[in-house]
């Protein structure tokens, strides 16, 4: 008889639930749990976009689209890439694919062979990883830390280089860290691809995000890099719109072409109706997006003072809407991981351990900024609750 392990592929790294999944599932059975975990938004899809995809639908939005996504979006992206201060783009040289995550994907299957190495940021967004090892190429992470506050550099690339270097990944501003690269590094770290023949993959997808005078550098407008890059973005973040599943990447027509091909094999097109709710987010008013944008500013405030009182260190939050918070500065004697657990259990506040992004320490945490703020006002005195009682287990007496 087959035993079951026998089943599954031996790419397959984890046969069990995903930490994400089983704390999912652990909140589901608690009542009134403030969830700070997942990167989803709980502000609503402006009305304008919801209003613009009903009426695409009831014109007949219900057939699949050109795979590389209907050449309105396409111009739209490249509008608003332009705007933002990044390339030119043609609409050949963009696909809009199923949420930025799939992109991941369709760039490793495109451009990876086995053995091939990718540089990934470590604390980073994840799939990245899961797709190179889908790819069997080999990560190669970096780690980060507090001294470059969760930044990466180029010198801390530089030695991490070596002939079987492909593609260097850059998240800005970062998940989970919520931190920016300025512009100056990103230049540094731009000429160390070029000198070293990389392609970067510039995930830009919380650009519109930043804090304070903050500026995000788009790759591709640097001199001589458009032929090297691919800018991954889409609407989920900067429009609350995470549930329409659009994303896109630019790139060089050349890699446009083949990935097209790989985006039509996985989804034949993005949704047509998503397509066109991204269409009228891109081209209607933009204001919504300040709004938000203030919102979180707002929110990172609070968790900021939160942490502040209960005495704990983070990464100072300068955009996305995460903020990265050190357990192991509280001196508790456990993990951040086992921090989570009980402040789930016990507070009924969700947050993610830094290990879910390959964080090679236990020490850190992920808050996202996805309640308002009299609900993530509770969830900081839940969680100064929840510290103090460890704080007392700690200082009792052994019996
Ligand atoms: C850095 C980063 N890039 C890309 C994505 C993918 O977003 P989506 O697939 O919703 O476009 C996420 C989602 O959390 C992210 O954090």
């Amino acid at each position: 008889m087959t035993s079951k392990t026998h089943r599954l592929a031996s790419r397959v790294k984890l046969a069990d639930a995903h930490l994400i999944t089983k704390m999912l599932d652990i909140a589901n059975g608690l009542d009134d749990v403030i969830k700070l975990g997942r990167g989803d938004p709980d502000l609503d899809t402006p009305a304008h976009v919801v209003r613009a995809a009903q009426e695409a639908l009831a014109k007949g939005a219900t057939h699949y689209t050109h795979p590389m996504g209907i050449v309105e979006l396409r111009r739209a992206i490249a509008d608003s890439i332009r705007a933002e201060g990044g390339a030119d783009y043609a609409e050949d040289e963009i696909i809009v694919t199923p949420g930025g995550q799939q992109a991941m994907f369709i760039i490793a299957l495109t451009l990876l062979d086995p053995g091939d190495e990718i540089i990934v940021p470590c604390p980073g967004y994840n799939p990245y990883q899961q797709a190179a090892e889908l790819s069997d190429a080999k990560v190669v992470k970096i780690p980060m830390g507090m001294e470059t506050n969760f930044t990466l550099t180029a010198e801390m690339i530089a030695p991490h280089i070596t002939d079987k270097s492909r593609i260097l990944v850059l998240i800005n501003p970062n998940n989970p860290t919520g931190t920016v690269t300025p512009p100056d590094e990103v230049r540094k770290i731009a000429e160390l691809a070029a000198k070293h023949d990389l392609i970067v993959i510039s995930d830009e997808i919380y650009a519109r995000i930043v804090f304070g005078n903050q500026k995000i550098q788009p790759v591709a407008a640097l001199p001589g890099m458009k032929e090297r890059t691919i800018t991954l973005s889409g609407v989920s973040k900067a429009y609350a719109m995470t549930g329409w599943r659009l994303g896109w990447i630019a790139g060089p027509k050349e890699l446009m072409v083949p990935m097209t091909e790989i985006n039509h094999a996985f989804a034949i097109s993005t949704a047509a109706v998503s397509q066109h709710a991204a269409l009228a987010a891109l081209t209607g008013p933009q204001d919504c997006v300040e709004e938000m944008r203030q919102e979180y500013a707002s929110r990172r405030r609070v968790i900021m003072a939160g942490l502040d009182a209960i005495g704990m260190a983070y990464a100072e939050p300068q955009g996305s809407f995460y903020v990265y918070a050190d357990v192991s500065s509280l001196k508790l004697g456990i993990t951040a991981s086992e921090f989570c657990q009980r402040l789930l259990a016990e507070g009924q506040v969700m947050i993610y351990p830094g290990t879910i992004y390959g964080d090679h320490t236990d020490d850190f945490v992920r808050m996202s900024m996805t309640q308002p703020v009299p609900r993530i006002e509770e969830a900081m005195k839940r969680m100064a609750k929840v510290v103090a009682t460890i704080r007392a287990e700690r200082h009792q007496p052994a019996q």
